[in-house]
């Protein structure tokens, strides 16, 4: 007899409120400027598309979109630090992208920052093309950090 192993995948379902308090561990997990409980909050407030992903019933990873008249803003996107590098964050951002199809959605944009290398590498290989820089857009350790739009027309 054989075993057939099937390869890990993400179980995605809709954001909400009881999900707040582990979404900002994870997010401070993942990112050196974290958002707050209250920003997680107000996207769901807002009505934006807002998705958690789960491996075996954990909330491992998620992502925020707003879309409005035929583009899609990503405002978030996070895979907890343990299970990155092992192809969840493409998944996480082909369920984005086929939920932004499914609501006629044109093109997609997002910030990243130029030091976040994983993320931008992320993005080039689903196609995404740099389109602009906002100057001293976040927050850094000295300073400000540049963001980079990017932009997927679907
Ligand atoms: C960005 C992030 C979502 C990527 O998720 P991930 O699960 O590590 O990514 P995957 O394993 O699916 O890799 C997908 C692609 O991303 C790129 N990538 C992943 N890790 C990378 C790294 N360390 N350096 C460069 N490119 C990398 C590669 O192109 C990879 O494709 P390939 O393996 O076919 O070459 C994840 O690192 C994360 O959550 N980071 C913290 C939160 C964050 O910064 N979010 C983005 C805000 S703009």
């Amino acid at each position: 007899m054989s075993a057939v192993l099937k390869p890990l995948e993400f179980d995605f379902r809709p954001m909400n409120a009881a999900d707040l308090d582990e979404l900002v561990r994870l997010e401070r997990a993942a990112y050196p400027y974290p958002w707050t409980l209250g920003n997680f909050r107000d996207c769901l407030d807002a009505g934006y598309s807002c998705w958690v992903a789960q491996i075996e019933g954990r909330l491992t990873g998620y992502w925020i979109m707003m879309m409005a008249v035929g583009e899609g803003h990503i405002l978030n996107c996070c895979v907890a630090p343990a299970w990155q590098g092992r192809g969840f964050g493409r998944q996480l951002m082909e369920h984005l992208i086929d939920t932004a199809r499914a609501h006629n959605t044109g093109f997609l944009f997002l910030e990243v920052r130029p030091s976040n290398l994983p993320a931008l590498g992320l993005y080039r290989r689903l196609g995404f093309d740099e389109v602009g820089r906002r100057r001293n857009y976040y927050p850094a350790d000295q300073g400000n950090e540049d963001a980079i739009v990017m932009r997927l027309d679907l």
